[in-house]
């Protein structure tokens, strides 16, 4: 059989465990993969496709994969986030689509969705106001803490329990100059435990739980990834978290209430997996590279199964 021409465009900052994981089970399928420095790319009105990407000169990938994107000025965002628009606009499948990724990275924009899909999250407030994030405390503080997130987080960075309008910082003092607000339903219970949930094209791939005597979970804030076994309920929820955001892979996090009934907190759309790996059997990047070859069509030629 002679060689396929596939190659896919992997988006990352920087080559981690993560995309040397991703780019052996790409090639073991017979996969080229090119990375892609996103800051490298923009738009070039001349040429065929109005597209330049970086490592791709005048062609375009068959296919991309969003791993990581880092933050940057208003302007930059905006024009890497275009480009990946421009690539679904062009046909290419783009993994997480810029839609999806857009919906995720503004938590209060997943919240939005996630409870106008009727599914379990707690209550959230979102707000420019200092005035406005104040009296919003005051009401609600009577019934337990509230946590304020930066709106873009992650890696458990920035959150704060707020239990009355003097723990709110100044606008000045709040990440992005605005206030996200989420009722804290978590409890003790012996150490906090929350879930993770990798959902890749409407299927459960690997789930852990994370442990940690602190209230914030996260692995890169000390939480210890255990394995466990997810119950349908938890699979659901999952699964419709991640359809709410119209992502085709995710990492949901979900935790169970002081009331004992899961709740999503977030949904991550460049969601990372060596935690998970540790505590999970199956290969989670071959289980991601034979998916997203199905889902965008592309041909394994080895015919691969993790
Ligand atoms: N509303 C909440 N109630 C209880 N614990 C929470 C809540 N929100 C966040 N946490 C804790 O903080 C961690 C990080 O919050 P999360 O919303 O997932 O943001 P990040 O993007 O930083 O991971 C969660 O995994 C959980 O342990
Ligand atoms: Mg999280």
């Amino acid at each position: 059989m002679p060689p396929l021409l596939e190659r896919v465009g992997l988006v990352v900052d920087r080559i981690d465990w993560h995309a040397r994981e991703l780019m052996a089970a790409l090639r073991v399928r017979g996969i080229e993969t090119v990375p892609v420095r996103l800051p490298r790319c923009g738009f070039a009105t001349q040429t065929a496709s109005g597209l330049h990407i970086d490592g791709f000169n005048d062609t375009l990938p068959d296919a991309v994969i969003v791993r990581t994107m880092s933050g940057g000025t208003f302007e930059a965002v905006t024009l890497r986030l275009g480009v990946l628009h421009a690539l679904r606009e062009l046909g290419v499948p783009v993994w997480n689509d810029a839609r999806a990724i857009e919906r995720c990275v503004d938590k209060s924009m997943t919240s939005f969705l996630l409870s106008r899909a009727g599914i379990a999250t707690p209550a959230t407030w979102a707000t420019e106001s200092y005035e406005e994030a104040r009296a919003i405390v005051q009401r609600a503080a009577a019934d337990g803490p509230l946590v304020l997130k930066p709106l873009f987080g992650s890696q458990g960075r920035g959150l704060m329990l707020i239990r009355r309008p003097e723990d709110l910082p100044q606008t000045e003092q709040a990440a992005g100059r605005v206030f996200y607000l989420q009722r804290f339903i978590g409890a003790e219970r012996g150490g906090y435990h929350d879930f993770r949930v990798l959902v890749v094209q409407g299927r459960i791939v690997a789930a852990m739980q994370r442990h940690s005597s602190h209230w914030i979970t996260n692995i890169k804030r000390g939480g210890r990834p255990v394995a466990v076994a997810v119950n349908d309920e938890l699979k659901a929820l999952a699964l419709r978290a991640a359809k709410a955001v119209g992502a085709a892979f995710v990492g949901v996090d979900i935790i169970y209430g002081a009331d004992m009934r899961p709740a999503v907190l977030e949904v991550n759309s460049m969601p990372a997996w060596s935690g998970l790996q540790k505590v999970t059997a199956v290969n989670i990047a071959s289980v991601f590279a034979d998916c997203f070859l199905e889902g965008v069509g592309i041909r394994n030629t080895q015919g691969a199964t993790a």
